[in-house]
């Protein structure tokens, strides 16, 4: 859906489910690539927002009476690797859906063709890990014709947000072979994400944490050039904190970022002048530790005052008053990376704190990028996230959307009309 916007053309400029012609009556099978690269244990998935947010696409296509065929991958895996296996992501969806569930154990051999030849119409069936075969991450065409003659498919759903930043068989090359378009949870995703940046209700404010500046570069970039404000925290603060002269005691910093702050200072400065340091906001105070372990206390330091054997664990109360006084003036929130370590409670309280004023802030639009601050967010709100604008599925795939990168698995779909 494409709209216009004070003259400037916001939305999803690609084909989506809704544009395919499904008929009931018809059999049509469709290839859906989702992405179930989920926390995995010992069988056991850790944590299965991915899953759940597969949902609308699957059972869209399913109340038209489509076929599904699904395909993903699972992890980093250099051989096949029992641990692995997508079998227990089948069994989750299996139960989410209530439906049954053919897992298959081959991707694109006879034993996957045979399967979906003699599946029921409506049926689902789930691939085995894509990446068991090193075709997939070389973008390879016999791999992804393999797919397409193996799914028997009319069609190729791209709905893996969290793999479209990768060139890969079932995100770039399948798209040569069937007709392509976007799921429901892409154009979510991309919708959210994009207005958000581009047509954002004012004020913005950016609140950027995590560990290093230098993999978020980029989107620090965008987001000096379009916030209101943008606020620090989390270990990406020490780079910051030491590029203002201050002492950070023993906290770990990212080295040689000196010349990449300077460039955003430059841009920074351009824009608010005099003001710089109430455009991009450091914490004042930071709560710090001796060691990263969860018997430790939190110790509240000026950012003057840290002690060389202390560690920035979180940012500290008069922070905590500060950001959350901004962030609750915004129109918008785009918050990527956590204030500090938040697997262990009491250095989670800058985060939590912003959680909270987000979720009970319902007139602020919050974006909330995927990875770590997804982690975090889905394991303290009790509404699964649903107490947010959006949680992004995606980590790279979320960042290079923010930074403004085209992404190969969504340019390759097929354009709306
Ligand atoms: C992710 O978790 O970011 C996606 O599933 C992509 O996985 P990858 O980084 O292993 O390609």
């Amino acid at each position: 859906m494409v709209i216009l916007i004070r003259g400037k053309t916001v939305g999803f400029h690609k084909q989506t489910v809704r544009n395919l012609p499904l008929h009931h009556g018809s059999l049509v099978r469709v290839l859906v690539r989702v992405d179930y690269n989920v926390p995995m244990a010992d069988g056991l998935i850790g944590d299965d927002f991915r899953i759940r947010a597969s949902l609308p696409t699957l059972r869209f296509l399913l109340d038209q009476g489509c076929s599904l065929v699904l395909i993903s991958h699972l992890g980093r895996p250099l051989e096949r690797e029992a641990k692995y296996s997508l079998e227990p992501t089948a069994r989750r969806l299996e139960e989410l859906l209530a439906k049954k569930v053919l897992f298959v154990d081959d991707t694109v051999g006879d034993m996957a063709f045979q399967a979906v030849k003699k599946a029921p119409r409506g049926s689902i069936i789930m691939l085995q890990n894509l990446r068991f075969d090193p075709r997939e991450e070389q973008n390879n065409e016999a791999f992804a014709k393999g797919l397409a003659r193996v799914s028997q498919a009319d069609y190729f759903v791209q709905d893996g947000f969290g793999v479209v930043h990768r060139a890969h068989s079932s995100t770039s090359a399948i798209t040569h072979e069937l007709p392509s378009v976007a799921g429901l949870l892409v154009e979510k995703e991309v919708t959210s994400i994009q207005n958000a940046m581009e047509n954002p209700k004012r004020p913005l404010a950016a609140v950027l944490g995590g560990a290093k500046v230098s993999d978020k570069i980029q989107v620090v970039e965008r987001l000096v050039k379009i916030a209101d404000t943008v606020l620090i925290g989390g270990a990406m603060a020490n780079a910051f904190l030491q590029y203002k002269g201050m002492h950070i005691g023993r906290s770990k910093v990212e080295e040689n970022q000196k010349s990449t702050l300077d460039d955003i200072y430059s841009s920074a400065e351009k824009k608010a002048g005099k003001k710089v340091d109430d455009f991009i906001v450091l914490p004042k105070d930071i709560a710090v530790a001796n060691e990263i372990a969860a018997t430790e206390k939190r110790k509240n330091r000026l950012v003057e005052h840290i002690h060389n054997d202390e560690i920035n664990v979180d940012i500290g109360e008069k922070t905590i008053e500060e950001y959350t006084s901004i962030i609750a003036k915004a129109g918008t929130v785009i918050w990527n990376g956590p204030m500090g370590i938040t697997e262990i409670k009491q250095f989670s309280h800058g985060s939590a704190r912003i959680a909270l004023t987000l979720a009970t802030n319902s007139d602020i639009t919050s974006i909330v990028g995927g990875g770590d601050t997804a982690d975090f967010v889905l394991g303290w709100d009790a509404r699964q996230g649903g107490s947010f604008s959006h949680v992004s599925t995606g980590g790279g795939a979320s960042l290079d959307l923010m930074a403004g990168k085209d992404l190969p698995g969504i340019e390759s779909l097929l354009d709306a009309r």
